[in-house]
This record gives structure tokens, C-alpha cells and sequence, in this order.
């Protein structure tokens, strides 16, 4: 089973642009069913509730973009695991580079908010990547493991197998420029190596693996398929539902 993921950011300003967000998705599902592939939709948490009531596909979930480390209490403009889950979320984006970059959120910090995530019943789809300084000095190894090491800290091996790693470039977001197919892979090769060798997971066991960076649906063979990801991370496609939708059909015909 694929994975597309579509994280709709701080998009969605109106119930008018929602409404014709809705109609959009459900114009480009008309007769579609999905079976190898489930599509997560992640919009900002004000649409949850919304998204989750709308949602009739079976091959549908909702996640949220970002939640607080701690589940309730006096922390002014937040939102947290349960009320996500409350709310009809399954899923959350966590350690997302606009987070870190913007926010300042640290791997520590990622690693408190995935242990709740997971303390709440959420599947987080867990955020690493590398900048094109950090690429062109050779350190995509370093910080990648370190990224991977800090986030998933005292986290058990079983709860890593049922999370989702995104390798999201940060070059590559929102930027029209895509790594090599090749280079995709490398860095599959090597979360899974991390995994097995410094996790002790076993192959069996591995948690799913997806990109994520200017992916549309001209370049999904080369950056998901021919690389081996189990699906995709989707930012500003996923604005668009005919586009993110024709992603989707790729998924689930190679
Ligand atoms: P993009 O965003 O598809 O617009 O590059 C991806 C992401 O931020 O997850």
C-alpha cells in the first residue's frame, strides 16, 4: 500500500475556498477506487472537524499539520494530540523543516511530540532532511542520523515500525528542483540502515519510508516509484485536487 500524504499548509483561508476544495477532491474521486494506495489529507487544524465529517472514502484519512508536546493545559494558541484525535485525526506531520526553520522547533522537541503523537492513538509522519549547504559539504549522513537518532530517542522499536519517516530535502521544498532518483534512494538505504544497525529493527519491521519536495505527478516515477519509497509527502500539489488526485492514480498503477 502507497502513501499520499497531502499537507495543505497554512492554506484554505475561507469556508468558500473549503467548500470548493471539497467539491474539487470529490470531482477528481467520481468513480475512482483507490486499493493500493491511502491518501492522507492533512489540513490546518481549524478544517479538521470539517474534513473528517466530509471524508466518505474508506482510502481517506485526516492528520493535522503540527500539535503541542503536552496534551491540555495553559499553553496559549496551541493544539494537542487528543484534540486531534477528538477531532477526527489519525495522522500528524511532526518535525516538518517549516516547523523547525520557523518555529525553532529542535529534535528534542520533535521527540516529545512524536511520543505523545503516539500516546494518542496519532501516526506520526516524522519529518527529516537535509539543506543544499548540508548536501554539498557531504553531511545528508550526519545530520539525517542525527535528525532520525535525536527524534526517535527511547521510542519502542515497535512503535518506530508503525510510524512513517518522511525524506523531505529541504532544498526541495516548494522550490521545483528534485533530487536524482538515485539520490532518493540513497538516502532510503541509508533510514534503513540507521534503523537496522543503530535501532536494532528488524527488515521486517521497518517503519514506511516516503519523499517529499516539489512532487507532482511528471516526476512521481522518478523520485517515489523507481526509488522505493512507499508513497510520497505532497505540499503545493495538493492544493490542486485533479493534480493530486493523477499523483494518486500513479501510486496505484506502477
Ligand atoms: P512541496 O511541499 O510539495 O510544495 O514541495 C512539500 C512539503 O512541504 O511537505
Amino acid at each position: 500500500m502507497k502513501l499520499l500524504i497531502g499537507n495543505i499548509k497554512m492554506n484554505l483561508i475561507s469556508q468558500i475556498e473549503r467548500e470548493n476544495y471539497f467539491k474539487g477532491l470529490g470531482n477528481s474521486l467520481m468513480g475512482r477506487d483507490f486499493k493500493n494506495v491511502q491518501i492522507v489529507l492533512c489540513p490546518p487544524a481549524i478544517h479538521l472537524e470539517a474534513f473528517s465529517k466530509k471524508n466518505q472514502s474508506k482510502f481517506i484519512s485526516i492528520g493535522a499539520q503540527n500539535i503541542h508536546e503536552e496534551e491540555r493545559g495553559r499553553f496559549t494558541g496551541e493544539v494537542s494530540a487528543p484534540m486531534i484525535k477528538n477531532f477526527g485525526g489519525d495522522y500528524v506531520i511532526i518535525g516538518h523543516s517549516e516547523r523547525r526553520n520557523f518555529f525553532g522547533e529542535s529534535n528534542e522537541l520533535i521527540n516529545k511530540k512524536i511520543k505523545v503523537a503516539i500516546k494518542n492513538n496519532l501516526i506520526p509522519i516524522f519529518c527529516v532532511g537535509e539543506t543544499i549547504i548540508e548536501r554539498e559539504n557531504g553531511e545528508v549522513k550526519t545530520v539525517i542520523s542525527n535528525q532520525v537518532l535525536e527524534g526517535l530517542k527511547d521510542i519502542s522499536q515497535s512503535q518506530i515500525a508503525n510510524l512513517i519517516i518522511a525524506y523531505e530535502p529541504i532544498w526541495s521544498i516548494g522550490t521545483g528542483k528534485i533530487p536524482k532518483t538515485d539520490e532518493v534512494m540513497e538516502v532510503r538505504i541509508l533510514l534503513q540502515k540507521i534503523l537496522r544497525d543503530l535501532l536494532g529493527l528488524s527488515l521486517d519491521k521497518l517503519p514506511r519510508i516516503v519523499y517529499g519536495g516539489s512532487v507532482d505527478s511528471r516526476n512521481i516515477k522518478n523520485l517515489c516509484i523507481e526509488s522505493g519509497m512507499d508513497g510520497v509527502l505532497v505540499g503545493g500539489e495538493s492544493l490542486h485536487p485533479i493534480d493530486f488526485i493523477k499523483i494518486g492514480e500513479a501510486l496505484e498503477n506502477n
